[in-house]
């Protein structure tokens, strides 16, 4: 049933068909006016919308409109801050969708999620130091059943289906080849950073089964992933017996692994698997959004400029 997707527009151009709705609000403007702001997704990407002037029925039945559901809309496709929109005109609600139709709309990690944690499970398994493995065997499977979907972001890089389990995944491959090249660091150690690090993102961010965030909890608003994690550690720490050395490196690395003050970490990493930590993190979030940005982009010719990394603009090379 769908025939245009995000990837495929362009400015000047119009569409109407189907799109999943990620984000949507009724706002009021700088001119007292209401209009109706949505963030529309299909696998290709997302594209935010407008619908200026809403008023009495209208906007009652915007409001009903809930991220998660599809919307058929008719649009013309516009600029705004070098950036398409779309300004729309007709939006028609859906609100059943099939798990069938949702594999057109939704982006996902390109590996199945069961295999996916299957590898991560595989690499705890593997981890040899015992306390390090029932820490990390024991959140992979009491946390099993949201990982298989969730997205490691609302935004930004990884913000997919089973994202979070792809953003670790690569991240445990960096890990192990980190570990060949600097011999001296304490593998285990570092592969259990990695699983743990996003763990309490599970809890930061609500999203639904299509990996759909639609909003921070409050303790993800109060707290964060950094410091809910910690917490996490202290409680299993304590049930398992882990020693206390153990526990207050993984809950050092928890809290470090953001780096700055200013992206939520009270301490900079203090030992160098923990330094390792932050920079994978950063590469492969990093190299997802240039992976990201550039498909689709023809060789020889730059990206839309991409927000997440500073408003650059990227090439693609032609070799
Ligand atoms: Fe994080
Ligand atoms: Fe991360």
């Amino acid at each position: 049933m769908k025939q245009t997707y995000v990837k495929d527009l362009f400015v000047g151009g119009d569409v109407t068909d189907w799109f999943l709705v990620k984000r949507c609000e009724i706002k009021t403007g700088a001119n007292g006016k209401q209009y109706f702001d949505i963030l529309l997704a299909d696998k290709t990407g997302d594209i935010s919308g407008k619908k200026w002037d809403v008023e009495g029925a209208e906007a009652t039945l915007l409001s009903k409109i809930k991220p998660g559901e599809l919307v058929k809309v008719k649009a013309q496709v516009t600029e705004w801050n070098g950036q398409a929109q779309l300004r729309l005109g007709r939006i028609r609600q859906q609100k059943s969708v099939d798990a069938l139709q949702m594999a057109e709309f939704i982006k996902a990690a390109p590996e199945p999620p069961e295999a996916m944690f299957a590898y991560l499970r595989g690499k705890a398994e593997g981890i040899g130091d015992p306390g390090y493995r029932e820490v990390c065997l024991k959140l992979l499977d009491r946390n099993k059943e949201r990982l298989l979907y969730y997205p490691a972001a609302k935004a930004n890089h990884h913000a997919i289906f089973a994202g979070l389990l792809w953003h670790v995944k690569r991240m445990l491959m960096m890990a192990e080849r980190c570990c060949e090249v600097y011999a001296f660091l304490n593998k285990d150690l570092l592969m259990a950073g990695v699983i743990v690090h996003d763990i309490e993102k599970l809890n930061e961010m609500e999203a639904d089964e299509t990996g759909v965030v639609s909003e921070y909890t409050l303790e993800g608003q109060m707290l964060g992933h950094l410091v809910m994690g910690v917490r996490t550690i202290d409680r299993l720490a304590a049930e398992i017996g882990l020693p206390r050395e153990k526990a207050v490196l993984l809950e050092h690395m928890m809290i470090s692994h953001h780096y700055e003050p200013d992206f939520g970490s009270p301490k900079r990493p203090l030992f160098p698997e923990a330094e390792a930590l932050h920079y994978m993190d950063m590469l492969d979030s990093k190299l997802y959004d240039f992976e990201d940005s550039l498909l689709g982009v023809t060789p020889g010719t730059f990206s839309d400029w991409v927000r997440t990394l500073d408003g650059r603009k990227l090439y693609k090379a032609t070799t």
